[in-house]
């Protein structure tokens, strides 16, 4: 500690002062260049010759420095006081007071003392740990950068020790070591200065006294060798050393703070230290750092990358298995999954299956190599205890129970009860209770069969969540006790949420002049379906109308619609949280009611056959009034006879079928009008059996119809099916055509020839007279 004082004194006076005329005296400031070491007191002369009064003033860096700071020596001379001069650089003005006029100046410097000195006895780096050989101190020290400053270490006796122009230098040499290590043999504490020297000031730190033991500082640790176990890391490193630190850190994570653990200093000749607190299947950063006894950290050893195995203490696993029906074989696939084990992970699983009454027989179980979280087993009908465990360790995971066919003895569950949420995706679930001791519950669900989910619960119910939408679920409730898990039982598929369907397929299956049948087909990719209500809009000349039915109906009968109108029609779904709107499809209603055309087609058709009966009748009197002569039946023929008339009949029913053509859907059968509105079931039998005999129909009405026709033959023939029996039978004439054909051969002849018939022409009038 030493401050300076300087106290410099202006003597630059010119010799022709003392002469009477002096218009040129001289003012100045000295010293002219200034620099001092920080925090020392400076002292600034004025000499104000030239002055009138010699009164002055101070600034520094153009502010006004306090006047008790100056003292006026003399009529000549004015000194200013700066103590404790911090400011690395500042201009100090001399001015006069009257006029303000600037006297002189000065720029003062500071600058200061190297600082924060640390020593390092150090090896090579390539070179093994022993004698320290280089010797390397560092400091801090600002200066101008304008400015080269040589450094130098000196030492006790003034020895330099090494030069340098950066703030650190390091002594290469076995001299000065055998020099420190002197010291270091007798425990004697080495001191150190720092020179800094420019071509303006030169100045000494202060001394830097040190053990030399203590700044000793080895070679970082070599052949770093870490071990992954099951549980932990171990980590093996050259040399052995009294003190060392391992660090590690998740390399997934380096910006966080790495774990520092100390090896214990009693444990001198253990090198492996284990890092016991590791997850599992990641991996970590591990460097190591050393020190002699007393000596210095050494740098960190350069890191390695270690990953850690599976630690079965440190995961929170969860194992589970469906269990099939047995097979032919009598043998039962068994599901094992497991969930909890980090993807990351490399190990690979083996299962280890003990038949539950087999304890007898050991060392020969049976084993299977699984996958990454599941595995397929096959056991027999006895029970089993399957055990997950590590292939190449053999470490044990986890165990799981598989009962025996058809113990009664397990507890069981009873009447489970699937509710769905108000909340999309979320299923509840309830059951009952056996008799029986139950632990806890397994519940299990899928959607696919593919992958399961599970959880455990101690209450008869659950919440199953984060469930796909409009998705089947199969839902198996297992129950356990002491580990051993019981009778299982299964809910029936139940869907997670429900929709409406995506397509509606709307026909107008029947129109007449005020109603019409709209049906609906619906088509979803989905089977978790459900419709509350369809309503149907109708829409005729800008007027829009709408009908709802239950989400049961599949139709429903439009009525009071206008006669030919032109309608469209639209169908919606509506479901839980859901609408779906159809197409439009288009109609038009009929100008007549189709039932009062048919009837008066009746009508007219039972008009035409009473006037031919009449005409008949008159044809017959007549023909009866003109032969008297009767003849004998027995004289009768029997002939085929091909009628014209079954054109005629066919022409007869023509305005109905082509009514029906009319219409917008053909080929469907009458609706109940009777009920109009009244909903058709979805998918009734009616439908299909009606259709299917409708194809029928135009043969079965032939068939039928040439049956009936030939009753009243325009002819007046009377003509017998083959079915009915005659009064005639016996008739000898007939008997070459009288081959009766049987039903079906008349049917068939009817097919190909149709227009063929049997007739017998007799006069039935006659008759009585015959006998
Ligand atoms: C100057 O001296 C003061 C008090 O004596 C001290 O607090 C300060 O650190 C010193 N500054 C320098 C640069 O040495
Ligand atoms: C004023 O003081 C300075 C310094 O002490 C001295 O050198 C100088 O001669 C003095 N001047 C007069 C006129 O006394
Ligand atoms: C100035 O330095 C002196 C020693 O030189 C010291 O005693 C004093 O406390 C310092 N004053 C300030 C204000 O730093
Ligand atoms: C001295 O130097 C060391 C390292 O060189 C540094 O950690 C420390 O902060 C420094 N001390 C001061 C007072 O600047
Ligand atoms: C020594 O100082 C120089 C700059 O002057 C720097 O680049 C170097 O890293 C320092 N060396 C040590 C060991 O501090
Ligand atoms: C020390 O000096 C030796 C030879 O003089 C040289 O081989 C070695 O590299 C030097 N070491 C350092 C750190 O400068
Ligand atoms: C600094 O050292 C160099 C050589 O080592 C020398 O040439 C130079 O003059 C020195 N500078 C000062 C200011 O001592
Ligand atoms: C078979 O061994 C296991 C464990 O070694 C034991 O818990 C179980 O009770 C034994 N089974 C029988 C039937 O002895
Ligand atoms: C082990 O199993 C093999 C065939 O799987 C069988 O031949 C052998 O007898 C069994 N040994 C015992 C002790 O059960
Ligand atoms: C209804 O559906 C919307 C979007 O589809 C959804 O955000 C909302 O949660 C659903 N509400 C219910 C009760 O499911
Ligand atoms: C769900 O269970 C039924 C029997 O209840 C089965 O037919 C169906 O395949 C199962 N579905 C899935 C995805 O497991
Ligand atoms: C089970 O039911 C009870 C009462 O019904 C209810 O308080 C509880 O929250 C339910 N637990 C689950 C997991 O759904």
């Amino acid at each position: 500690m030493s401050l300076f004082s300087i106290f410099v004194v202006a003597a630059l006076f010119l010799s022709l002062c003392d002469s009477f005329k002096g218009p040129h005296v001289i003012c100045d400031v000295s010293p002219k260049d200034l620099y001092v070491e920080q925090n020392s007191s400076v002292e600034i002369v004025c000499q104000t010759s030239c002055s009138n009064n010699g009164k002055v003033f101070w600034t520094l860096n153009g502010i006004h420095i306090s006047e008790s700071l100056s003292k006026t020596i003399n009529a000549t001379h004015t000194v200013l006081s700066l103590r404790n001069f911090t400011q690395s650089s500042a201009a100090v003005q001399c001015h006069s007071s009257y006029g303000n006029q600037l006297l002189g100046g000065v720029t003062i410097r500071t600058y200061s003392k190297p600082k924060n000195i640390t020593c390092v006895l150090h090896y090579d780096v390539n070179k093994p740990n022993g004698v320290p050989k280089l010797f390397t101190c560092s400091w801090e020290h600002h200066v101008d950068s304008s400015q080269t400053t040589n450094y130098t270490i000196l030492n006790n006796s003034s020895v330099e020790i090494c030069k340098s122009q950066g703030v650190n230098c390091t002594h290469n040499s076995t001299r000065l070591a055998d020099d420190i290590l002197d010291y270091m043999y007798f425990l004697n504490p080495y001191t150190i200065k720092v020179r800094a020297k420019t071509q303006y000031w030169e100045t000494d730190s202060d001394p830097y006294v040190f053990d030399p033991r203590s700044i000793t500082k080895i070679n970082p640790p070599k052949n770093l060798k870490i071990t992954p176990s099951s549980e932990n890391l171990s980590v093996k490193w050259d040399p052995d050393e009294p003190r060392c630190q391992v660090k590690y850190y998740k390399t997934s994570e380096p910006d966080k703070a790495p774990e520092v653990l100390w090896t214990n200093p009693s444990d001198f000749s253990i090198s492996v230290f284990t890092i016991e607190e590791v997850e599992s299947c990641i991996n970590y950063n591990v460097s190591v750092r050393c020190a002699s006894e007393r000596g210095l950290w050494s740098e960190w050893s350069p890191e390695k990358t270690a990953f850690t195995k599976l630690s079965r203490s440190r995961i929170r696993m969860g194992l589970w298995r469906k269990v099939a029906e047995p097979g032919k074989n009598g043998k039962r696939k068994v599901h094992l999954m497991w969930k909890g084990i980090p993807s990351t992970c490399r190990e690979a699983f083996l299962v280890k299956q003990v038949a539950y009454n087999d304890n007898t027989t050991t060392g020969n179980y049976t084993y299977t190599s699984c996958g990454n979280s599941s595995c397929d087993v096959d056991v027999d009908h006895r029970s089993h205890r399957l055990y997950l465990t590590v292939s190449d360790s053999g470490a044990l995971l986890d165990s799981v129970y598989v009962p025996a066919v058809g113990d009664a003895s397990l507890p069981e569950v009873w009447s489970i009860k699937t509710t769905k949420s108000r909340m999309r995706g979320i299923i509840q679930v309830s059951w009952n209770v056996s008799e029986k001791p139950v632990s806890s519950y397994i519940i299990d669900w899928t959607h696919d069969g593919r992958r399961y989910f599970w959880k455990e619960t101690t209450f008869t119910n659950a919440t199953l969540f984060g469930l796909l939408h409009r998705t089947p679920y199969n839902i198996t409730v297992t129950p356990l006790f002491n580990n051993i898990s019981g009778n299982s039982i299964h809910a029936e598929p139940f869907c997670s949420s429900m929709g409406v369907p995506e397509d509606i397929d709307v026909t107008v299956e029947e129109v007449d002049d005020k109603s019409a049948f709209v049906k609906w087909d619906i088509k979803s990719q989905n089977p978790c379906n459900d419709v509350d209500t369809y309503t149907i809009f109708y829409e005729a000349q800008g007027l829009q109308h709408n009908v709802s039915v239950s989400g049961s109906e599949d139709g429903v009968w439009l009525k009071d619609l206008k006669p030919n109108t032109h309608y469209n029609v639209r169908v919606q779904a509506t479901g839980d949280n859901e609408t779906n709107m159809s197409s439009k499809v288009h109609f038009i209603t009929n100008k007549y009611d189709p039932r009062l055309i048919k009837a008066l087609s009746i009508c007219g058709g039972i008009l035409v056959v009473l006037v031919l009966s009449i005409g008949l009748t008159c044809a017959v009197q007549w023909k009866k009034f003109n032969d008297k002569p009767v003849p004998n039946p027995r004289l009768s023929s029997v002939a085929k006879w091909l009628t014209q008339s079954h054109a005629k009949v066919e022409g007869f029913f023509q305005p109905t079928t082509d009514q029906i053509e009319n219409q917008v859907v053909t080929g469907k059968t009458q609706r109940n009008r009777g009920a109009p509105l009244t909903p058709v079931r979805n998918g009734n039998d009616c439908d299909t059996s009606f259709s299917s005999l409708q194809e029928n129909e135009p043969e079965e009405r032939f068939s039928e119809t040439s049956e009936t026709q030939l009753l009243s033959s325009p002819e007046g023939s009377m003509v017998f099916s083959s079915s009915q029996s005659s009064p005639y039978r016996s008739q000898d004439t007939a008997e070459p055509l009288l081959e009766k054909p049987s039903k079906s051969d008349l049917g068939k002849k009817q097919e190909k020839t149709p227009m063929k018939s049997l007739y017998i022409s007799l006069n039935m009038f006659e008759q009585s007279d015959v006998r």
